[in-house]
């Protein structure tokens, strides 16, 4: 496939956002192994975000909070009561909102600009949304970074989902290292381990290149990295996709277990005949739990969960969708 533009369309290809690569190699050789970089035209995800689309965004400014809206200088959060103020928000509660001129303030003395969860506010950023949704299993999201000047939004670290980032404007040093923790996940154990120890288990250097506007990044879930801008002006859009995984199978077995006499019971006393008692009720627990999950009963509405394993994003259409 020629290394076209990716456009905002429904029904996009996850191709065009890997093309000149094929989807095919992409599976083969990178996906869940290991980092690459794809170089693109200009242009390539203008139809995605530029800076007419992300003025346009963050001008829907009643939609943004501290949440949503972070700044970050030199890899530390910037308090929110400096760019924020008590008021009501559109749903009503109290809470803040933003005051962009001192958000422009921040970034202009260069700092980070992180919004979160925006891959349903235009229809590029949904696009590619559902092309990586419908391509690899797994719940997508996106964030975008935005600098002015030479800074580090975040330190060294590696990220519990997939990352699928665009360079969309300007230019970013990207540095991809190994890996130390094999699949983290979203879990307090992975999230409290000290920088120290990021810093000093980051391992070699596989990645070091300069993205420019039109290049594609991907690392896979566990790999450390870090982004660091160089040119004036410069963003990109992140995507993560994060997959169901072995625990999720324990979640969906624990519904089961609600409704099974045998894991309400209690557990024996384990001085019991020597520990014999507790020990075969442990084997028939296992029993039970094996024969359960090999059932088509658990398994056809884990199938099908694991099919429908994204996030709802509604398409109007109007005013056909009124009449
Ligand atoms: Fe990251």
């Amino acid at each position: 496939m020629e290394n076209s533009q990716v456009k905002a369309e429904q029904g996009l290809l996850f191709d065009s956002v890997v093309a000149p690569m094929t989807v095919t190699d992409f599976f083969k050789e990178y996906f869940r192994n290991k980092p690459v970089v794809i170089k693109g035209a200009d242009n390539k995800f203008s139809d995605v975000m530029n800076w007419k689309l992300l003025s346009d965004i963050l001008n829907q400014s009643a939609i943004w909070s501290p949440h949503s809206l972070n700044l970050y200088s030199n890899t530390r959060a910037i308090s929110a009561d400096q760019f924020s103020y008590p008021s009501l928000t559109r749903e009503g509660n109290e809470g803040r909102l933003i005051n962009f001129d001192q958000v422009a303030e921040h970034v202009k003395n260069g700092a980070s600009l992180v919004l979160n969860d925006i891959e349903t506010l235009n229809p590029g950023l949904k696009s590619v949304a559902h092309a990586i949704e419908s391509t690899f299993v797994g719940k997508v999201q996106a964030n975008l970074y935005c600098s002015r000047s030479e800074n580090q939004a975040l330190p060294v670290h590696f990220d519990t989902h997939d990352v699928f980032a665009f360079q969309v404007e300007g230019s970013k040093q990207w540095r991809v290292y190994g890996t130390s923790v094999q699949k983290p996940i979203n879990h307090h154990f992975f999230k409290s381990i000290d920088q120290s120890f990021h810093e000093a288990n980051k391992g070699e250097l596989s990645i070091d290149e300069e993205l420019t506007s039109g290049d594609f990044i991907y690392i896979p879930r566990g790999f450390y990295h870090e982004a660091m801008c160089h040119s004036e002006s410069t963003v990109h859009v992140s995507y993560s996709c994060v997959p169901i995984i072995g625990i999720d199978l324990l979640t969906a077995f624990f519904d089961v277990a609600v409704k099974d006499e045998l894991f309400r019971d209690a557990i024996p006393n384990p001085d019991e005949k020597s520990g014999k008692k507790l020990e075969e009720h442990i084997t028939r627990l296992v029993g039970r739990m094996r024969n359960n999950v090999l059932s088509p009963e658990f398994q056809e509405p884990f199938k099908e969960a694991l099919n429908n394993y994204k996030f709802d994003r509604f398409s109007v259409k109007l005013p056909d969708d009124f009449v």
